[in-house]
């Protein structure tokens, strides 16, 4: 199978390429190198993958019309997994332009590249946050999904809105994955779980948004992987899957864990809730498991030490 992957310096698509060559399969990437966060942590990834024979990577970015054109004429994939994406829901309230564009544009972008070509399956990275501000759970599929609170979760659940279009229009495969916040090696450094253990191993202290009570279902990248690479087998239609740990942790005791895992005890600063944050995330996994033989596996402490001893190996605190 050859697969293009977007964004595939970043966080989840570095490990879902790896993945893929592990297996056999040829796998082209791109990455635009400069959205989100320092670059030399992607560049970091993208040596990785520089390694294997059977991967190409294209610097460039997605809304580039001429050159996804050029790759998928010169490459002519099977399937496209597309991770690409201004990511978080914080910095969406700061340039929600942006977001919007690369987002909801980009998709279309590689939709339009791909029907031009009769290129028929695509596997997107939708959100947990396309749920809103909810406080019951487990989140369904089916749950309504029309008030999105920030505007990353509107461009996700836009994007899944185009993938069914595209479904309906020219009968394009569109499986949209729901992540539940990903968490496991090479995280994105603003993400509170890197954050936290980074500055819990350093000795200084952390912010807590919130009195610690919210929820968030975290969820281990390799599992995450696991129904990223299922998906990319199995034409479905037009599918939306949740993809999460089913399990969710309140945030004062994710901190615990993680200052577990460091072997120091936190030092917390609380503050308010910020805008765009939601109470609970908590993932449904019955249609994962029933479409995707989807099983999470990792435990928390588990994955959170895996985490520690690569931010130690990679980025040694002192
Ligand atoms: N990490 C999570 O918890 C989580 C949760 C839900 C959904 N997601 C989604 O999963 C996907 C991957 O997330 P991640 O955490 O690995 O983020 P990431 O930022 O590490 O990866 C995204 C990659 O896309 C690249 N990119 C951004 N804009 C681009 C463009 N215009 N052209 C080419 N490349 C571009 C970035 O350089 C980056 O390497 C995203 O679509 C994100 O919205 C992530």
């Amino acid at each position: 199978m050859h697969v293009f992957v977007t964004g595939a310096a970043g966080f989840i698509a570095s490990h879902t390429v790896e993945r893929l060559l592990q297996r056999g399969d040829r796998v082209t990437g791109i990455d635009a190198f400069d959205f989100g966060y320092d670059p030399a942590l992607k560049e970091a990834n993208a040596k990785r993958l520089a390694a294997h024979e059977n991967f190409t990577l294209y610097r460039g970015d997605i809304r580039d019309k001429a050159l996804l054109e050029q790759i998928f004429d010169a490459d002519r994939p099977d399937v496209v997994v597309h991770l690409a994406a201004r990511a978080g829901v914080r910095p969406s309230l700061v340039d929600p332009t942006s977001y919007i564009d690369i987002n909801m544009t980009g998709t279309t972008r590689i939709l339009e590249a791909m029907q031009a070509r009769d290129m028929t399956r695509m596997v997107f990275a939708s959100s947990s946050s396309v749920y809103g501000s909810r406080d019951q759970g487990p989140f369904r599929e089916t749950d309504d999904v029309s008030i999105p609170v920030s505007p990353y979760a509107a461009t996700k659940r836009a994007g899944e809105l185009i993938c069914a279009t595209w479904n309906h229009l020219y009968g394009t495969h569109t499986t949209c994955l729901r992540f539940f916040t990903v968490y496991g090696p090479r995280q994105r450094p603003e993400m509170a779980i890197h954050l936290f253990a980074d500055r819990i191993r350093r000795g200084q202290e952390i912010t807590m948004f919130g009195d610690g009570s919210s929820l968030r279902d975290y969820t281990f990248v390799s599992d995450i992987v696991d129904g990223v690479v299922a998906a990319v087998d199995r034409p479905l239609g037009y599918e939306i899957i949740n993809l999460g740990n089913n399990t969710p942790n309140r945030l004062d005791d994710l901190i615990a864990a993680i200052g577990e895992a460091v072997g120091k005890a936190p030092i917390i600063t609380q503050l308010p809730d910020q805008p765009g944050d939601v109470p609970m995330t908590f993932a449904s996994v019955e249609k994962a498991k029933r479409l995707l033989d989807f099983e999470p596996s990792t435990p928390l402490l588990e994955g959170l030490k895996q985490f520690v001893a690569w931010l130690d190996e990679n980025h040694p605190a002192t």
